[in-house]
């Protein structure tokens, strides 16, 4: 394939250098992006008279053709193209001669690329929101199932207060929410400024309708600036942001899941479909997928890392360096995609092992703030009240005893205001039950 610039040249092109300058092999999936931006680009050619209509007409019919071919599989992509930009419009010349020549006027694959990613990212940020949506009504539907399931709840992972695995699973639903909302912003934002009509970086001197093609693509208007129109890749670096986000909350709670099915835990087992054994420990049964979601965070992080570095030093306007931000974004893209859908079926059949929980709950003295309120609720101050409880939890731990069975005597020796009534302010189901406040375990608890 001639290259594009052949005129200016004398000698040709190392091949060495042409496969590292080349960036078909990844920007090939941005084909039908590529289509879209240059049937707007025609149309708008057309429409302004700055090619023949019927030129445009042959463009547009040429372009539906070769995306039918490529979506068949009846055109593959050719590896020496440089990239897709140049792939469809070569292949374009091939089929329709003289007309395909006149598509690039006034624009750059400057332009293209910054329009084509963004259309690209547009798809890709609404198939992650609707796989975390599937994976938010799975939470909420197991947690429904689990609201009066307690189990212990955690700070430095030392047992702390008694909650219910349903309080547990909305947590993550409340972090997923913000997620998606998080990529919606960041696709409000993508979706202002269309960059195509920037040109290579100064825009151009044909009279073109940006409003059209803008519209045309989805785009609330052109951008302000032609340069920031081709060379800025905040748009990347703010959805790969939000991709990190989502590995974070998929990695914690992989590694709670990770967690929970040990022997040491013990609250829930992972589906034979989601687990995986060992080559010689006949009896292991391994939650490899958790554990290679909270791994792959790590290849996400590594992403964003990669778009924020290449990036920082660039002077405007475009730079080659810019074609890294491709693979970059789309790894962090296939990753969190890849993840939920693992992760999602993998969440839906677990099976709850509710005694062990509760067992777990029972122990650890997690009741120890109920018994100082109980105080605080007959009058004396929280902190009097923290160190009478204190005092009581190393009786206990003396006698081998837990608070639920601590004699009434031990109790009045620590505080004449304790009563019978302890025991039931300090059954497990009653702590839970009992905080009533926004956002409190007892608040989901239907009793
Ligand atoms: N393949 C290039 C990229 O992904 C397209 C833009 C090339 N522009 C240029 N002036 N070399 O960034």
């Amino acid at each position: 394939m001639d290259k594009l610039w052949a005129g200016r040249f004398s000698k040709e092109t190392d091949s060495k250098v042409n496969a590292f300058n080349s960036s078909i092999a990844f920007d090939c999936r941005m084909f039908r992006e590529d289509i879209e931006g240059s049937i707007a680009h025609a149309e708008m050619l057309g429409k302004t008279g700055i090619i023949p209509l019927d030129d445009s007409k042959k463009i547009i019919a040429g372009l539906e053709k070769i995306l039918k071919d490529i979506e068949n599989g009846d055109l593959l992509f050719e590896p020496e193209a440089e990239d897709i930009h140049t792939f469809i419009e070569s292949e374009l010349t091939k089929r329709i001669g003289e007309a395909g020549k006149k598509l690039h006027t006034a624009r750059s694959r400057n332009d293209q690329v910054a329009t084509d990613l963004r259309l690209y990212l547009r798809r890709k940020i609404k198939e992650i929101q609707d796989l975390l949506i599937s994976l938010t009504d799975t939470l909420v539907k197991t947690a429904n199932n689990h609201l009066e399931t307690i189990m212990p709840g955690y700070t430095h992972l030392q047992r702390a207060q008694p909650i219910t695995f349903g309080h547990h699973l909305i947590a993550y639903v409340k972090m997923f929410s913000r997620d998606i909302g998080r990529l919606k912003d960041a696709k409000t934002r993508m979706d202002e400024d269309c960059p195509l009509g920037s040109g290579a970086l100064a825009g151009t001197t044909y009279p073109i309708d940006r409003k059209m093609t803008a519209e045309k693509l989805g785009f609330d208007k052109p951008c302000d600036n032609s340069l920031d129109g081709v060379s800025d890749r905040d748009f990347c670096i703010e959805i790969a942001s939000a991709l990190s986000i989502i590995m974070v909350h998929l990695s914690r709670f992989s590694e709670e899941i990770i967690l929970w099915c040990s022997w040491e835990f013990k609250f829930i087992e992972l589906d034979d479909a989601y687990s995986t054994g060992s080559s010689i420990m006949p009896q292991k049964k391994n939650p490899d997928v958790a554990e290679l979601i909270r791994g792959k965070a790590g290849r996400v992080f590594g992403d964003l890392q990669t778009l924020l570095v290449m990036m920082k030093g660039l002077p405007l306007a475009y730079n080659k360096d810019m074609q890294e931000e491709k693979e970059a974004v789309f790894d962090a893209v296939d990753t969190v995609k890849l993840c939920l859908e693992t992760f999602t079926p993998m969440l839906a059949t677990i099976k709850v092992n509710k005694e062990n929980m509760r067992n777990a709950a029972a122990s650890g003295f997690l009741n120890a703030t109920d018994c100082a309120d109980y105080l605080v609720k007959k009058g004396i101050a929280f902190r009097d009240a923290y160190k009478i409880t204190g005092e009581l939890v190393s009786v206990c731990i003396k006698k081998s005893a837990d608070l639920e069975n601590l004699p009434l005597e031990d109790y009045k020796k620590a505080s004449h205001l304790f009563d019978d009534d302890i025991y039931e302010a300090i059954k497990l189901e009653n702590c839970v039950l009992n905080r009533k406040s926004e956002g409190a375990a007892g608040s989901y608890m239907k009793g």
